[in-house]
């Protein structure tokens, strides 16, 4: 094939699948009428891609290194001044690493970058913060909201990426932001901006840049409509860390989780609240998380959640109404729907309440989002405590897995967790049984073991 010549490949939009004729669906990833037609161009930097057969190019021909003679600096990690963002990143800033920041519209990852760009100006490295959104002045007062900057930040605002690296290249800077992939621009592809090879050409660009200058680089991508970043498979396959930063549009706080991430562990988050003056850390996210918990309710009670490496305390709310039409409404919010659906079953058939004509609403407070099973025993304690109108005490805290057989199964990190629940000055803590040995030692707060539902059913009353 010879070199730069233009081919015609449909992309799916969604997930990027590459297809040399139009589909009606997309065999990767089941969606409906998401092929585009791009330009692909064989001669470009990421051909190597659809050109199978291309050569070396005249390049040298390297020499592997031993894994055992290649040093490591301190220098190689860069803290931002941020703690949540560096455990996030795992110990900080990895030099020449392309990390790419999702989320949505608006939920605040300009904002995040220009106070991490701030922080790291300050500890005297060069940064350059490229802007395709917003012209100098908007970022200007943008970031005025932020704080003071120094010298050491400079912006750009192009959309060009030729330029762009150009620009870096000749200014060799520690830090780069490019905000946002899909605004950005490659010369040799012909398709419009923020389709999927664009964004891969345009992140393969970077990717060179940031390996080849030993440069960190922060790339924002917006999210779609669906719920990914634009190309997701194809962005995630080639960064080496993926970020999303989430949160409820009506909630002051956002959440920082990491994705993948070639230097640290994919468990972490980072909690930050959003303020007038910027993001600020949120250091103890389990106080904040249980601020404005009523006293004396019915339905809530309280719950650990491991959150990666760090303990999470969350308050849990259920109503149970009597239902007025045939078919009871289940609703959850914030956890997942079928889990709530099996522990009402469970509550049912194990502990005999009739469950069955009655609205239930499960619904995790803060508006936060919890997958992790060990709140299980949490849900059917609010759920119980909803249908018989009873208060649970606001010092008790109860966490396990259910199982189908109304079980309460061992949770992981139990000894975190408690001491968390010690911490915050609860008194009880009502654990899985399995448990129960490993937090003996803990003092000054009692741990009571259940081996099911119903035992922990009887500690309430
Ligand atoms: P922004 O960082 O522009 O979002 P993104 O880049 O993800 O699209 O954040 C914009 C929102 O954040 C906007 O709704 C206003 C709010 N905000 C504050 O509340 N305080 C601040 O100091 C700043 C800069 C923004
Ligand atoms: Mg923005």
């Amino acid at each position: 094939m010879a070199k730069g010549k233009n081919t015609t490949i449909f992309f799916c939009q969604s997930c990027g699948y590459e297809s040399s004729k139009w589909m009606g669906q997309c065999p990767g990833c089941r969606q409906w009428n998401t092929f585009v037609e791009e330009t692909a161009v064989t001669g470009g930097r990421m051909a190597g891609v659809y050109d199978k057969n291309r050569k070396s190019a005249g390049r040298e021909r390297p020499a592997p290194a031993a894994l055992s003679e290649i040093s490591l600096e301190e220098e190689d990690r860069m803290t931002t001044r941020m703690q949540e963002l560096d455990r996030v990143l795992g110990g900080g800033l990895v030099r020449g690493s392309l990390t790419l920041v999702g989320g949505d519209p608006g939920i605040g990852k300009s904002t995040l970058l220009l106070q991490v760009c701030r922080n790291l100006a300050f500890d005297g490295r060069e940064v350059l913060y490229v802007s395709g959104e917003e012209s100098l002045k908007q970022i200007k007062i943008h970031a005025n909201r932020v704080g003071e900057f120094n010298g050491n930040l400079k912006l750009l605002c192009e959309n060009g990426l030729g330029l762009i690296e150009e620009t870096i290249r000749h200014s060799q800077p520690d830090v780069v932001v490019i905000d946002s992939i899909q605004t950005m621009f490659h010369e040799d592809v012909s398709s419009a901006p923020g389709s999927v090879s664009q964004v891969r050409e345009a992140t393969g660009v970077l990717l060179q840049l940031a390996k080849g200058l030993n440069i960190a680089v922060f790339i924002v991508g917006h999210v779609t409509k669906e719920g990914t970043v634009a190309g997701p498979r194809v962005l995630e396959h080639m960064v080496d860390t993926v970020l999303y930063f989430e949160g409820d549009r009506h909630a002051s706080y956002r959440i920082l989780r990491g994705v993948k991430n070639r230097f640290g562990s994919t468990n972490e988050i980072g909690v930050f609240e959003m303020e007038s003056s910027g993001l600020k850390e949120v250091l103890n996210p389990s106080e904040f998380m249980l601020s404005g918990k009523p006293e004396e309710a019915s339905g809530s009670v309280v719950v650990c959640s491991m959150e990666g490496t760090r303990p999470m305390l969350v308050e849990i709310q259920a109503l149970v109404s009597h239902s007025s039409f045939g078919i009871p409404r289940r609703q959850t919010i914030g956890t997942d729907f079928n889990r709530v659906n099996l522990l009402i079953a469970v509550l049912e058939k194990r502990l005999g309440l009739s469950l069955g004509n009655c609205d239930a609403y499960v619904n995790i407070a803060g508006g936060i989002r919890i997958m992790e099973p060990a709140i299980d025993l949490g849900i059917a304690l609010a759920v119980v405590s909803s249908f018989k109108n009873k208060v649970i005490d606001s010092r008790l805290i109860a966490m396990g897995e259910v199982g189908l057989s109304g079980e309460v199964r061992g949770i992981s990190m139990i000894q975190a967790r408690v001491q968390e629940a010690k911490k915050l000055g609860f008194s009880t803590c009502i654990i899985p049984s399995v448990c129960a040995e490993s937090v003996k030692e803990i003092s000054g707060i009692k741990v009571i073991g259940v081996k099911t539902v119903a035992e922990a059913v009887a500690v309430l009353s």
